[in-house]
């Protein structure tokens, strides 16, 4: 089932169980935020938030409710993108790309309903009255200050939307990029735009600067959930990110033309704040901002965006997220885009049996990864395969070991590679972009990363001693005591 709304989104987690109400007036200043994390430290993810009475900055009642921690569970993040299990899809990319095209006409035939299912990719734009058009502001009557934006630390530099998906266009090629991207909000009709430089909204901005070109940018806030979750996902810059909604939705995005500036918006949305920057202005300081490393970020230079409307839905709901020390609600859409994309990691490095990146090495600081290792020197090629492969390439540590080793469970990885090194061996270190929000590094964005081969040594490798088993108890005793353990009267199994 697709979910066109951010609407049937919060209808259908309430038919799980998973949302709750919040009835008490809460401040969109800090309180917001200290409640929505004492929320996502609850095992599993804690339940999706609705503050139903929003206190804005200046202590008056908001018009708008405010949605949290939507995707901020394993069943909420497969339920937001139409699964019951998020490998679903990862099986889907596979049969995709499988380009073996069956003997007979029969077996021709059977392949019909996969390229019809391609005609469903593509986004729809649509004319006439769009839902997130109902309300229109524009000139004066644009008052950011009136949306309950939340300022989520103490030392943040203002407020910010957080889960804002923001929609660029290539200027040579033309082909549209939606990234999530968190934008400061500066003053009433101004946002400052953070979109770090190794992601395709900056390169957008930076070739539009060049050619010293007004750059027109839509910021979308609350769509439908594929959509949402699309613009996270590190898709090529070549690949519209509503294309990719609309493979996970298995329906079409719609779209319509913006008011203000020639870009397409979700004919969906909850909120559009449509804008321009203007090159030949000066950067404006954004942040510091508590970051999803745990660690406030530093204020640093960005493009200042000038809002020329602000379209919105008659009930309009504010979907916001907070980053913070982990677990949060960003974890499970990183997991997402882990299960989802491990079949396109495989294309080009097939040896990849599973990979995984754990809650607290936020995304870019350490990957486990096992692998199908079948001759000397593997987990060195894996490893340069992924330092090359988009947004893993500011992956800053690598784990690699053997095909039987669940990834997905950090303390057996770990317990795997720690007995398998010999460090001085094992250990190599190599330079190239680390993520933005590094601040170890020796410098900003650049810096040394590390991989580590766990997998079990060949003599090609120098290792000429015997490999020992691993320990396992033989099937028949484990079947033996299966049989009696009910009655041990020790706990569940
Ligand atoms: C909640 C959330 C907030 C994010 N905020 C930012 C941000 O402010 N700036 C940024 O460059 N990336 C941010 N990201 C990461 C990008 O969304 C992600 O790298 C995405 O793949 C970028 O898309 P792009 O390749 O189209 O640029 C955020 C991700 C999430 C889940």
């Amino acid at each position: 089932m697709s979910l066109d709304t951010l609407s049937e989104f919060i209808e259908a987690i309430d038919g799980i169980g998973e949302l709750v109400r919040v009835r008490e007036p809460v401040s969109v200043h800090l309180e917001m935020c200290e409640i929505a994390d004492r929320a996502m430290k609850l095992p599993g993810g804690g339940p999706a938030l609705l503050f139903e009475r929003p206190m804005l900055r200046d202590g008056t009642a908001s018009d708008y409710p405010v949605a949290i921690n939507l995707f901020g569970s394993m069943k909420r993040m497969a339920l937001s993108l139409g699964v019951q299990d998020l490998d679903e899809h990862g099986a889907r990319i596979t049969q995709l790309m499988d380009l073996k095209v069956p003997e007979g006409l029969m077996g021709k035939l059977s392949m019909l309903p996969r390229l019809l299912e391609l005609s469903k990719f593509p986004p729809r734009l649509k004319s006439g009255s769009a839902p997130c058009q109902e309300v229109v502001w524009r000139g004066d009557e644009i008052d950011l200050d009136r949306i309950p934006v939340l300022t989520t630390w103490p030392d943040d530099g203002g407020p910010f939307f957080t889960m804002t998906a923001v929609i660029s266009k290539d200027p040579s090629r033309g082909i549209r990029n939606v990234g999530m991207y968190r934008v400061q909000q500066l003053d009433r009709r101004s946002v400052a735009m953070h979109w770090q430089r190794h992601k395709t909204g900056a390169a957008h901005w930076r070739e539009m600067a060049e050619r010293g070109e007004r750059m027109p940018v839509c910021m979308v806030v609350g769509a439908d959930p594929a959509s949402m979750y699309s613009a996270s996902a590190p898709l090529p810059p070549n690949i519209d990110e509503f294309i990719f909604a609309g493979f996970l939705r298995r329906a079409p995005v719609k779209l319509v033309k913006a008011l203000t500036c020639d870009l397409e918006v979700p004919w969906d949305a909850e909120l559009v704040l449509e804008g321009y920057i203007d090159p030949r202005e000066d950067l404006v300081v954004e942040g510091p901002f508590g970051d999803h490393t745990g660690y406030y970020s530093d204020a640093d230079l960005y493009p200042k965006v000038h809002v020329t409307a602000v379209t919105m839905r008659r009930n309009m709901t504010y979907v916001a997220t907070i980053v913070g020390r982990p677990p949060m609600e960003d974890f499970y859409l990183g997991h997402a885009t882990e299960r989802i994309f491990l079949p396109l990691l495989r294309l080009t490095t097939p040896e990849i049996v599973d990979y995984h990146m754990p809650a607290e090495g936020i995304f870019h600081n350490l990957v486990f990864v096992s692998i199908r290792k079948q001759y000397p020197g593997q987990a060195y090629k894996v490893m340069n395969a992924l330092w090359g492969a988009g947004l893993m390439s500011l992956a800053k540590v690598l784990v690699v070991v053997d095909d039987w080793v669940n990834v997905r469970n950090p303390q057996e990885a770990w317990w795997v590679a720690l007995n398998n090194i010999d460090p001085e061996r094992d250990v190599r270190f190599t330079l190239g972009p680390v993520d933005v929000l590094d601040h170890s590094s020796r410098a900003f964005t650049f810096g040394s990363k590390m991989g580590i081969d766990a997998t079990r040594k060949m003599p090609e490798e120098g290792f000429a001693r015997s490999w020992p088993k691993v320990i396992e108890m033989d099937e028949a005793t484990k079947a033996r005591v299966d049989a009696m353990w009910a009655s041990l009267g020790i706990g569940p199994r």
